[in-house]
């Protein structure tokens, strides 16, 4: 078992690495990301995520949840380190200040086949989906409602963003998450045994009127130009949200809550 390692300098070479998991081109570079708070890293645990570094603040892990965080890394063979409350505030977001955070390794799954896609799963695709914050929510509630996983399509922000990890709640590691260029998402909207579902603000089709055949593909368009006329095209079903304001679209993470809901509502319980 290794022993812990206290840090106490701003510029040792593990606190700046670290901090530089803030750019999504170091991200990008080591496929590692920073989530902050025992309750993230607990869900990361349960999950079956093992941190690669463990970081916590001098005295904050003498009991409790974070005791048993950093017994389980020390156990699990990751790196630790104790490190003091300066070099913390430092590694930790300003406004969400955390006693422990961990660095884990980014997890992408391979796109599914649509022939092995089980009847009763529900799948999302967010195409050019652009605001972390709105990603972290819709993993939240896709995690919520049982969907089978997320396939982020084209350029798309980084969902192991801090602001999108944060809005997870710890989501980010129970949901599985695919990315895909355009051309092959229309070739497994073309294969998808199920519904393809689209929604768009020029559908006349009442989202709550529809039966929708399984395995289903909720597909949704990105904040600005929404969804894309080629994605459109390769849906077997077009749907609209009604409104009755003024408004022209709902936020795209309400607009994803509300359709997740309509089609697993039916496989959902108290
Ligand atoms: C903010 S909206 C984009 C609005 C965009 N200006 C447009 O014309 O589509 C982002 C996405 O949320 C979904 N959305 C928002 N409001 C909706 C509604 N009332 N009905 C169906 N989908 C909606 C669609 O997937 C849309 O592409």
């Amino acid at each position: 078992m290794n022993a812990p390692k206290p840090i106490t300098s701003l510029t040792n070479d593990r606190v700046k690495a670290i901090r530089a998991l803030e750019m999504r081109k170091m991200r990008k570079e080591t496929g590692l990301f920073v989530a902050e708070g025992t309750s993230l890293l607990v869900t990361a645990r349960d999950n079956g995520f093992v941190p690669e570094t463990l970081v916590y603040q001098a005295g904050a892990a003498a009991s409790g949840i974070a005791r048993g965080l950093v017994t389980h890394a020390l156990k699990s063979g990751a790196e630790v380190l104790e490190v003091s409350e300066a070099v913390l505030a430092k590694l930790a977001s300003k406004d969400n200040p955390q006693t422990v955070l961990g660095v884990f390794k980014q997890r992408f799954i391979a796109p599914p086949r649509p022939n092995e896609v089980p009847a009763n799963e529900t799948w999302l695709a967010l195409e050019e989906i652009r605001d972390p914050g709105n990603l972290g929510t819709i993993i939240r509630t896709a995690d919520a409602v049982g969907c089978g996983g997320i396939i982020l399509v084209g350029t798309t922000c980084d969902p192991y963003a801090l602001e999108a990890i944060r809005a997870t709640m710890g989501s980010i590691f129970a949901v599985p998450i695919a990315k895909m260029n355009h051309a092959t998402f229309l070739q497994l909207a073309r294969d998808w045994p199920g519904d393809v579902i689209g929604t768009h603000l020029t559908a006349r089709d009442d989202f709550r009127g529809e039966d929708y055949r399984g395995p289903q593909l909720i597909v949704m368009g990105s904040e600005g130009p929404g969804l894309s006329s080629s994605a459109a095209a390769a849906c077997s079903k077009l749907v609209k949200i009604p409104m009755a304001g003024k408004l022209d679209s709902l936020n795209l993470a309400i607009a994803t809550a509300l359709m997740l809901y309509q089609v697993r509502g039916p496989h959902l319980k108290l």
